[in-house]
């Protein structure tokens, strides 16, 4: 039991030391993020750090001088006020220096957050989507994102331990000159506080890991409670209390482990620091009992006195210090584990560029899917095509893998078996970028950009962000002109209710909006995953209409749970168990009396 305890304390010992080796990389980051910021906060931290020794000395100087007058030995001359005068200056240059360090420091802390930041949006957007369904990838990112700006102090410490440990050397340097065991004391009785700092910044490491799958429900939970979106439905079915409560329970969960931990930590290292204080009289009393026999003049009292203070200061700063460096240094596991995730979807190296004209369009041979972490075929053994200027409508029950297919087409995922290609090419020989300029996609569950009409737009295409006679006729081949018109700020106007003067459309105001951002790509494929879900009859007719006459020579693809428009596709493909159960026209599909068939009669006879 005690052995494996030791153990667990000896590889958590092991892991911090390796977690070190995350200090270059990151300080490679924060040169990168502002080098003559970095560099004039050293030069300032060098001056500043020799402040001590030399104030010690000058003091010692001052004290001898005087004695000497007082004893009658010296006459009072100017030297002594020259001495008193340098230790005047010694003082003001340690503060001025140090505000100045702060100043270098606060600019540096804005500049590597911000430099951080856009490193790690930079990076989150080049993962896979299959990155982002995973909650461990999830919880990395989360702390990849918090260590991105708490990280700061570890900077800030690494400044400091340069600083004290220059200091520290010139003050040994002093010390051993008088006497090498009074350093070889100091530092002994210091070391056990160290490793008791540093036992408890990883206890607290530890628990902070554990912590945060609890801490990421805690987040959500904070932010449903708070949301526009959970708001109807909170005050309609009455959950506030309901979140409240369970935030309660977690977070009092925490605070115990908390609290818990903190009280261990103030009795050891408590005891600890006693140690080194002991240390440090130690010395002092040594000091002294030399003076006292005549070893050494009160002039060198003084200075060790000093020296000895001063030393044993920075020694135990300088422990803790590294301590915390190494502390912080562990949550950087995560920073920078992140930062070497690779997406496992990418363009090879030698990638071809997507086909323009497409001409034999997709073809789906022999896939089958599932999604990463699971076991189910999404997809078994499917096999289809998709001709140039041809629209097809898939369709199928809820969770048959209509989105899916969308997915592998515009290769979010890769097919767990057998190929997509693309003119003959299999889709991952294409370069990814290309591919996804070729195809215009609008997911059943597209985004609100809280943003203006037109940048919500725009996003289809963000090279035309200001081209508005392009995203105006986007606008009206989506029918979002008409919205758009009725709009105070028309095209400027703020959309959703986050931010001053939005206004929120309703739910099929927002997909003829999110319509017009197919149409603005230009691509020759479109797709249209349930666009029309939210539009009343009219409208989804009328927005059918026009996809027909403006797909003429398109390859088009659309899913809907709708007869009314899925009749109008040349082709109608039935998707079920993961396999094509019927494909063809409404009429033979109607003719033939098969699931088709059962469908749309018992849709049709709803209205009846
Ligand atoms: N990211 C995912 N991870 C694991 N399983 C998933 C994921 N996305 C979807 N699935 C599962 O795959 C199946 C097919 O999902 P898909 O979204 O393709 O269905 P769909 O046919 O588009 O359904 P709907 O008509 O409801 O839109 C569903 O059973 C779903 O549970
Ligand atoms: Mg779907």
């Amino acid at each position: 039991m005690k052995e494996a305890k030791n153990q667990q304390l000896s590889s958590a010992w092991r892991e911090r030391l390796q977690a070190l080796k995350n200090v270059p990389p990151v300080l490679k980051i924060v040169w990168e993020s502002g080098r003559y910021v970095v560099a004039l906060g050293l030069f300032f931290r060098i001056i500043v750090s020799l402040v001590p020794v030399s104030t010690a000395w000058v003091t010692g100087l001052i004290i001898n001088n005087v004695k000497a007058i007082v004893d009658h030995k010296e006459v009072l001359s100017s030297h002594l006020w020259w001495l008193t005068a340098l230790e005047f200056v010694l003082a003001i240059a340690g503060s001025v220096f140090g505000r100045i360090i702060d100043y270098y420091d606060a600019v540096l802390a804005d500049r590597y957050m911000r430099h951080i930041s856009i490193r790690v949006m930079d990076h989150a957007s080049q993962l896979d989507l299959q990155s982002y369904e995973d909650p461990v990838y999830y919880d990395r990112l989360e702390r990849a994102r918090v260590q991105a700006t708490d990280r700061l102090g570890m900077i800030q410490s690494i400044g400091r331990l340069f600083q004290q440990t220059i200091t520290v050397i010139s003050l040994s340097v002093a010390l051993v000159y008088f006497s090498p065991w009074l350093l070889l004391v100091l530092i002994v009785c210091l070391i056990p506080a160290f490793m008791g700092e540093s036992h408890f910044a990883f206890l607290n490491y530890a628990k902070n890991f554990r912590q945060t799958p609890v801490k990421r429900e805690l987040d959500y939970l904070r932010q449903v409670g708070g949301s526009k979106e959970a708001a109807k439905e909170l005050k309609l079915f009455g959950l506030s209390q309901f979140l409240t409560d369970r935030f309660t329970s977690l977070s009092n969960g925490i605070f115990d482990e908390n609290i818990a931990l903190f009280r261990r930590r103030l009795t050891a290292v408590s005891l600890l620091s006693m140690l080194s204080t002991t240390g440090y009289y130690g010395a002092y009393a040594w000091a002294i009992w030399e003076t006292v026999h005549g070893k050494f003049d009160v002039g060198t009292l003084v200075f060790l006195t000093a020296s000895i203070m001063n030393a044993s200061n920075n020694i135990s700063q300088m422990f803790s210090t590294l301590s915390s460096i190494a502390d912080q240094a562990l949550f950087l596991t995560d920073l920078l584990a992140f930062f070497q995730m690779q997406p496992s979807v990418m363009s090879k190296p030698d990638a071809l560029p997507a086909p323009r004209p497409i001409t034999e369009g997709f073809e789906f041979q022999d896939v089958s899917f599932s999604y990463p972490g699971t076991s189910r075929l999404i997809l078994n053994h499917l096999n289809f095509r998709l001709e140039p200027g041809e629209r097809i409508a898939l369709i199928g029950q809820n969770g048959q893998g209509k989105t899916t297919i969308v997915k592998l087409i515009t290769r979010l995922y890769d097919p767990t078996a057998g190929r997509v290609l693309l003119d003959g090419v299999d889709l991952r020989d294409y370069k990814i970028e290309d591919l996804c300029r070729e195809i215009g996609v609008i997911f059943q569950d597209f985004m609100r950009y809280e943003m203006t009409a037109q940048e919500n737009i725009a996003v289809g295409r963000i090279e035309f962000l200001n081209d508005m006679e392009r995203i105006r006729s986007a606008a009206e081949k989506s029918l979002a002109d008409g919205v758009i018109e009725r709009l105070a700020g028309g095209y400027k106007q703020m959309l959703g209710r986050r931010f001053e003067g939005g206004v929120d459309l309703s739910g099929g105001e927002w997909q003829k909006i999110a319509l017009a951002r197919a149409y603005l790509r230009e691509a020759q494929v479109l797709i249209l995953d349930e666009p029309t879900a939210a539009l009343d009859a009219r409208a989804e007719y009328e927005v059918f209409e026009r996809f027909n006459e403006l797909t003429v020579s398109k390859m088009a693809l659309f899913i809907s749970h709708r007869f009314s428009t899925v009749r109008m596709a040349e082709r109608i493909i039935v998707l079920e168990d993961g396999c094509i159960a019927e494909e063809g026209s409404h009429e033979r599909l109607v003719a033939r009396g098969g699931r088709y068939a059962e469908m749309f009669e018992l849709q049709a006879s709803s209205y009846r």
